[in-house]
């Protein structure tokens, strides 16, 4: 059975450069052989996280939902935008009520424990969202995913696409391709571990 990875832009943004990011990272991986589905954060609104809330009312539905398509598959992407040299609050705010979760009616259930996740930002600046990787990087550590070291960032995003939504520039393809070549190894591996 191929992989299968979820895509996510970290960006509701009209015309967002981590949108066209998403759908270029999931051309290449069905190219590689993925069974890919790619979201957008869009269909999921959600509260601020608020523990009140999650006392009163439970966990958000759109976040169960969230949680559930996040298990059905064996890596995430996430293209993350760069705010302040950090983790934008939409994503932050998926990633807190994701890590949330415990439970699915009776059963037990952590969404994030032991998902396979790579990281891909862009950004029309020049440091092309690496700081904030480095953000994101840690906090889908602490709610217990296994980020890949690979990453591609893509600066200059207004110019970086063509108009079929490839990656104009070799180098940065070549970085998105061995970035989504090993994430598909790394499930690859994790699968036939589980067997
Ligand atoms: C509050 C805020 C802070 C930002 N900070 C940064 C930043 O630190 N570095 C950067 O490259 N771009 C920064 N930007 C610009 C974003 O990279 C830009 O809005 C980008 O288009 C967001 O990604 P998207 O196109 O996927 O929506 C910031 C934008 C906002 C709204």
């Amino acid at each position: 059975m191929p992989p299968r990875i979820l895509v996510i832009p970290g960006s509701n943004r009209t015309g967002s450069f981590n949108a066209a990011l998403a759908a270029a990272v999931s051309v290449e991986l069905a190219q590689q052989g993925a069974d890919v589905s790619r979201i957008s954060l869009i269909d999921y609104p959600l509260p601020i996280v608020d523990e009140n809330l999650r006392n009163e009312s439970g966990i958000p539905e759109n976040a169960m939902k969230l949680g559930r398509q996040i298990a059905a598959h064996d890596g995430v992407f996430l293209c993350c935008p760069e705010y302040n040299s950090s983790i934008p609050p939409l994503l932050k705010n998926m990633i807190d009520w994701v890590s949330l979760i415990s439970r699915d009616g009776d059963r037990p259930f952590k969404p994030w424990a032991g998902r396979y996740v790579a990281l891909g930002s862009a950004s029309n600046g020049k440091f092309a969202g690496i700081r904030g990787l480095y953000h994101v990087r840690s906090v889908m550590m602490n709610v217990g995913t296994q980020v890949i070291s690979e990453q591609c960032s893509v600066s200059a995003a207004a110019t970086a696409f063509d108009g079929s939504g490839n990656l104009k520039d070799e180098r940065s393809q070549s970085i998105l391709s061995s970035t989504c070549r090993s994430l598909l190894t790394h499930c690859a591996m994790a699968t036939s571990m589980r067997r």
